[in-house]
C-alpha cells in the first residue's frame, strides 16, 4: 500500500483508543505530569517543554527538579536576579532560553498566565511546539504537538520517508484525539520514546503494530530517512586559568557563542590564527602572564564546535567564587583540567 492510500485507510478512531489505552497504562510517570489531565500546573509544563526542547527526558529530570525547586513558581522566577537564573540553568546548555524564561515569567507576572495556544505563542522563546504542549497539557486546547517523537511515529505509521514539517503538522493534526489533547500528544512522545526508537523499535510491544506502514515494510528504521545535517564547524578559541577551581578570575562572555555566561577569560582564534597568537592578545588584554598548557576541551552545538586551549596564566586579577557563577559545561571541562595536571605544572596555584 502507499502512502497516499494508507493515509486514506487508518482508522483514526481506533488508532487513537489503541494509543490511548497503551498510554494509561504505560505512559511515564514524570514530575510535570502532575494534577488532573488536561488542567496540569502550566507553569510546570512550560518549565518542561522548554527545557526538554535540547535535553533527553532522563537528564532533563535532574535539571528540572533543581529548576523548580529553585523557582517553585513564576513569581518567584520572575522576582529572581537573571545570573541566578542562569545559575540554576547551569549545565542545560543553550542558555538563550533561559533568559526568555525570565523575561516570559516577567511578564506573566504583569499580564497573567495565558491560557490559549495564541497567548502561549506570544511570549518570548515559545514556539508552535512549546504553545500546543501547554495549550493542550495545561489547558486541554485541541493542539497537535510535532517534534522528532512525533515526527518519527507518524512518518513510520504512514510509511513516508521524507516527512516535511507541514505533512507531519497535517497528520498529527487529523489524528489528534480531541477529547484528551494533552494525553494524545504526549502518548505520542511516549511512544517516540520508549517504542517507536530510533534504532531499534520495539515493534511486536507497538500498540500501532497494525496499522504501521514501516512495520509492514520489513524495515522501520528505514523511515524517515536520515536528514542531511549541515556539517559541523570547528571554531577555536584560547583560554586562561588564573587561580584554581574554586577561585579564578572570570568575565561575562559576550557575542553568540554562549554569550551572556560567565567563564573563564578567552579570546576566539580568527581563522588561521595560531593559539599563541590569541594567547598573547589575551594575555595582554589582562595583563597576565602566560603559562603552560593544561588541555584542550570541546563543546559541541548543532552546528559548531567550539575548540577551547586552556592556558594557566598569572595575574593580579580578583578571582571569583566559581562556585556562585554560572558556567557553561565547557568552562566546567576547562576547570577539570587542573585536577588533571596537579602537581606538575608551573605557574597554577
Ligand atoms: N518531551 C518533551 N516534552 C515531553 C513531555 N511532556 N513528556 C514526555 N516527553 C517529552
Amino acid at each position: 500500500m502507499n502512502a497516499a492510500l494508507a493515509q486514506q485507510a487508518l482508522p483514526i478512531p481506533a488508532v487513537q483508543q489503541a494509543l490511548l489505552t497503551w498510554f494509561d497504562q504505560h505512559g511515564r510517570a514524570l514530575p510535570w505530569r502532575l494534577g488532573e489531565e488536561g488542567a496540569r500546573d502550566p507553569y510546570r509544563v512550560w518549565v518542561a517543554e522548554i527545557l526538554l526542547q535540547q535535553t533527553q527526558v532522563a537528564r532533563g529530570l535532574v535539571y528540572y527538579e533543581r529548576f523548580l525547586t529553585a523557582f517553585p513558581s513564576v513569581e518567584a522566577l520572575a522576582e529572581a536576579p537573571i545570573d541566578a537564573v542562569l545559575k540554576a540553568w547551569e549545565g542545560c546548555g543553550y542558555y538563550a532560553r533561559a533568559r526568555n524564561l525570565h523575561k516570559a515569567a516577567g511578564m506573566m507576572v504583569a499580564g497573567g498566565i495565558p491560557s490559549t495556544y495564541a497567548g502561549w505563542l506570544a511570549l518570548p522563546g515559545v514556539g508552535p511546539y512549546t504553545a500546543a504542549a501547554v495549550a493542550s497539557l495545561a489547558f486541554n486546547e485541541g493542539r497537535a504537538v510535532n517534534d522528532g517523537n512525533v515526527r518519527r511515529v507518524l512518518a513510520r505509521l504512514y510509511g513516508e520517508r521524507l516527512p516535511t514539517e507541514p505533512w507531519v503538522q497535517a497528520r498529527a493534526d487529523a489524528l489528534l484525539d480531541l477529547s484528551r489533547p494533552g494525553a494524545f500528544n504526549e502518548a505520542v512522545m511516549d511512544l517516540g520514546a520508549t517504542i517507536c526508537t530510533p534504532k531499534a523499535p520495539r515493534c511486536k510491544v507497538c500498540p500501532l503494530a497494525a496499522w504501521c506502514e514501516a512495520r509492514a515494510s520489513g524495515e522501520p528504521t528505514a523511515f524517515p530517512a536520515p536528514k542531511v545535517r549541515a556539517a559541523v564547524r570547528d571554531v577555536g578559541a584560547v583560554a586562561v586559568l588564573i587561580g584554581n577551581e574554586q577561585h579564578a578570575v572570570l568575565e561575562r562572555r559576550e557575542g553568540a557563542l554562549l554569550g551572556g555566561l560567565m567563564g573563564l577569560p578567552s579570546e576566539l582564534r580568527e581563522p588561521d590564527e595560531a593559539g599563541a597568537k590569541a594567547l598573547a592578545r589575551l594575555c595582554a588584554r589582562l595583563n597576565a602572564t602566560p603559562g603552560a598548557l593544561l588541555g584542550t576541551v570541546t563543546h559541541s552545538m548543532t552546528h559548531r564546535r567550539i575548540v577551547l586551549d586552556v592556558y594557566a596564566a598569572q595575574s593580579g586579577q580578583a578571582r571569583t567564587p566559581v562556585q556562585d557563577a554560572a558556567l557553561s559545561r565547557l568552562d566546567h571541562k576547562a576547570l577539570g583540567l587542573l585536577a588533571a595536571r596537579r602537581g606538575s605544572l608551573f605557574g597554577v596555584e
